[in-house]
C-alpha cells in the first residue's frame, strides 16, 4: 500500500514521452522490457537556484549511456534540456533533484532482443536535501562491500545503466544494516573503485589521490572537483589504489551529484579526519554550484 511519501503517490507533474502528465499517471506496463532485462539508463542531477548544474553534460551522458546499450534515445541534448526545464517549471522547483530515465518499453518483442520496442523517456524532479544527512559535518561511515565493480569487458561500465546498480543496492543494504551510510567497492582487480553512487578521494601529505576511472563512472562531480583542485594548485594523482593503502590516508571524501562533496570519517576499520582540505573542497564546490564563486 502506498504511504503518503511514496514516490508514486505525490502531487505534481512528470514529463513522459514528450508530455507533462499528472504525477500519479506516470505508469508503465508490467511487460516493459526494462523491468525484465535492465534496459534502462538514467541521470541524477541537481538544480541550485533554478539552474541545473552541468545540465548539458548530464544530457550528453544520458545519450552516451543509451548508445552504449544499443538503445538509441530518440531525443537530442536540446530536447532533453527543454524537457528538464519544462518539468522544473511545472513543479515550481528551484532547488531540486532531477531524475531523467530512458528505457526500452513494451512492444512486439518480449525476450532478450528488443530492437523493435520503443525507447521511452521520463523526467521527474523533487526537492531534496543532503544525501548523507549530517555526514557533511561529522564524516560518513562506510562499510566495505563484498561486491566488486565489474571489468569493462563484462559490461559497459561507463554507462549510467540500471543493471550496474544491482550490486550497489545490495552493497548499500548490507552497509545500512551495519549502521553505515554507504559502502566502498573494490574493482574486479582488487583496486579501490568507488562508493555505490559516488566517487572517492583521499589525502596524504597534502596530495590528493583518487582511483583511475577505468571500470566505473567518471563522475561529472569528480571531474569538476579535480578541475577545481588543479585551479587551486593542489596536486591530484589519478592512479590504481590498493585497499591496504587506506591505512595511510589522512582524509577522505566522496563526490557525486547527490553526495556533492561529503567527508568520510570511517571506512571499515580505517579512520579519517574531516580536515581543512576536505572542508575547503566541500565549501568551494558549494560556492561553485550556487554560482557565487
Ligand atoms: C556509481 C556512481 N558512481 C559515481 C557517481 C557520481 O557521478 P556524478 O558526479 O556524475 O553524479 C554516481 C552518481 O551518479 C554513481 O551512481
Amino acid at each position: 500500500m502506498a504511504t503518503a511519501s511514496a514516490y508514486d503517490d505525490r502531487d505534481g507533474f512528470i514529463w513522459m514521452d514528450g508530455d507533462l502528465i499528472e504525477w500519479r499517471s506516470a505508469k508503465v506496463h508490467v511487460l516493459t522490457h526494462a523491468m525484465h532485462y535492465a534496459s534502462a539508463v538514467f541521470e541524477g542531477e541537481r538544480a541550485y537556484g533554478g539552474r541545473i548544474f552541468k545540465s548539458e553534460a548530464h544530457s550528453q551522458r544520458l545519450l552516451e549511456s543509451g548508445a552504449a546499450m544499443d538503445m538509441p534515445i530518440p531525443y537530442s541534448v536540446d530536447q532533453i534540456e527543454k524537457a528538464k526545464a519544462d518539468t522544473m517549471r511545472a513543479n515550481g522547483l528551484s532547488d531540486a533533484y532531477v531524475r531523467v530515465l530512458a528505457w526500452r518499453g513494451s512492444g512486439p518483442d518480449m525476450g532478450v532482443a528488443a530492437a523493435r520496442n520503443p525507447v521511452r523517456m521520463a523526467v521527474a524532479t523533487w526537492e531534496w536535501g543532503a544525501y548523507y544527512g549530517d555526514a557533511k559535518m561529522k564524516g560518513a561511515k562506510l562499510d566495505i562491500s563484498k561486491w566488486k565493480r565489474p571489468s569493462p569487458e563484462t559490461i559497459p561500465s561507463h554507462a549510467k545503466a540500471a543493471g550496474l546498480y544491482m550490486i550497489c543496492t545490495m552493497s548499500k543494504h548490507a552497509a545500512e544494516a551495519k549502521g553505515c551510510s554507504d559502502a566502498l567497492m573494490m574493482d574486479y582487480r582488487g583496486y579501490v573503485a568507488e562508493a555505490t553512487g559516488a566517487n572517492v578521494f583521499f589525502v596524504r601529505d597534502g596530495k590528493v589521490h583518487t582511483p583511475m576511472p577505468d571500470c566505473f563512472l567518471n563522475g561529472i562531480t569528480r571531474q569538476t572537483v579535480i578541475g577545481m583542485m588543479k585551479d587551486k594548485g593542489i596536486e591530484v594523482v589519478e592512479r590504481h589504489i590498493m585497499p591496504d593503502e587506506l591505512e595511510g590516508f589522512e582524509q577522505c571524501w566522496l563526490t557525486g551529484t547527490a553526495a556533492e562533496v561529503t567527508p568520510v570519517g570511517e571506512i571499515g576499520p580505517y579512520r579519517f579526519e574531516v580536515g581543512a582540505l576536505t572542508r575547503d573542497i566541500a565549501t568551494s564546490y558549494e560556492q561553485l554550484v550556487r554560482g557565487n564563486h
